[in-house]
């Protein structure tokens, strides 16, 4: 039997990104580091399992609507495609639309290798009529995807809520820069976590099972593992909570203990209940997320969402003219979410 191949391109420059930013986060006030660091191996798989605890409804809904409306998905994006997932991860849920939609290739862009070349060959394998290409790369910088075939539709699959991960004003730079990718005809379908009771999102960022809270504490593992950092992570725990005035999910690393952490020659210095602060995750209305679209420059199409309204899946096309508008306040140059409190 023909064994299934990948093109594999890796674009991601090692580890001196985790270096320079876990000492530029340590040393700055307050401590805030990109949530792009939870994802090494260990880290996704952490993550997929996150995905299946009962009280994270994001994966388990979002497949449902998938699911539902795969077929007018892909009557919507038409034939002769290239599918473009970002932060593929285990590269699931696109199997939820692939049969429908039939594109001519996949490309899985993500940010952990091993991770990637492993989901992106099981891939190929249940697929051999598709053609498919693994991308190592940090998505939030600028991307050019000369690997992917010229002559077909580009439509970028960005499930699970990853945009909410982003700042709002960094989220509309990276959807402005994706256009470019993206091309005149191009279209996005992006999974967008809707606003809801507190109840239920701190439960969802809070599993009893302590899946969330390991996939928070594997930070301060890849710090001792890729960075020789010496540390008590015992001396730290979990602490994840919806703040209703930014419409967001905040995590964080509180430190139950005056301690230190050193790395290199450089000793930082925790006091009791000072913090690193490791994700943000937006939260929209449906209203909300397709302004959004509209300043980066896309025109909404179709949402589709669940009988709770707890998630959407929006089906966006590039808008034939540009951007709408400015971006909402100030913005930085990398899109992954580093910027000050209350921002
Ligand atoms: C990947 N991302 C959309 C997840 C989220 O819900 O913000 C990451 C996550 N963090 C804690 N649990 C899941």
């Amino acid at each position: 039997m023909k064994q299934a191949t990948v093109q594999f391109h890796d674009k991601l420059p090692g580890n001196a990104d985790l270096r320079a930013e876990v000492l530029r986060a340590l040393g700055a006030q307050p401590r805030r580091l990109s949530p792009k660091f939870f994802y090494d191996r260990h880290g996704s798989e952490l993550f997929d399992t996150i995905c299946r605890v009962p009280e994270y409804y994001i994966t388990r809904t979002e497949t449902a609507i998938l699911q539902a409306n795969a077929a007018a998905l892909a009557r919507l994006a038409g034939r002769r495609t290239a599918l473009i997932e970002l932060g593929s991860g285990a590269s699931q849920k696109v199997r939820l639309i692939l049969d429908m939609l039939r594109p001519h290739a996949y490309v899985g862009i993500d940010i952990s290798k091993d991770y990637l070349l492993g989901a992106t060959r099981r891939l190929a394998a249940a697929y051999p009529w598709l053609k498919v290409y693994a991308v190592c790369a940090d998505f939030c910088q600028p991307l050019s995807l000369t690997c992917c075939p010229p002559d077909l539709k580009r439509v970028a699959f960005f499930p699970g809520s990853s945009i909410g991960n982003f700042e709002p004003q960094h989220a509309v730079l990276f959807m402005r820069q994706l256009k470019s990718v993206l091309g005149r005809n191009g279209a996005l379908v992006i999974g967008v976590d809707l606003k809801k009771e507190p109840r239920h999102l701190n439960a969802a960022y809070n599993d009893a099972q302590g899946v969330t809270a390991e996939f928070n504490l594997n930070i301060l593992r890849r710090m001792q593992r890729e960075l020789g950092a010496k540390m008590d992570i015992r001396g730290f725990r979990h602490e994840a909570f919806y703040n209703e005035i930014h419409g967001r999910i905040e995590m964080h690393l509180v430190s139950l203990r005056a301690q230190q952490i050193h790395i290199d020659n450089e000793t930082f210095h925790f006091g009791k209940d000072e913090r690193l602060h490791t994700e943000n995750s937006y939260k929209y209305t449906i209203e909300e997320f397709q302004a959004l679209a509209r300043i980066a420059g896309y025109e909404p199409h179709t949402v589709w969402t669940d009988e709770k309204h707890l998630f959407s899946v929006h089906y966006l096309q590039v808008a034939a003219l540009g951007e709408a508008g400015p971006i909402p306040k100030d913005h930085g140059g990398d899109c992954s979410g580093i910027t000050t409190e209350n921002s």
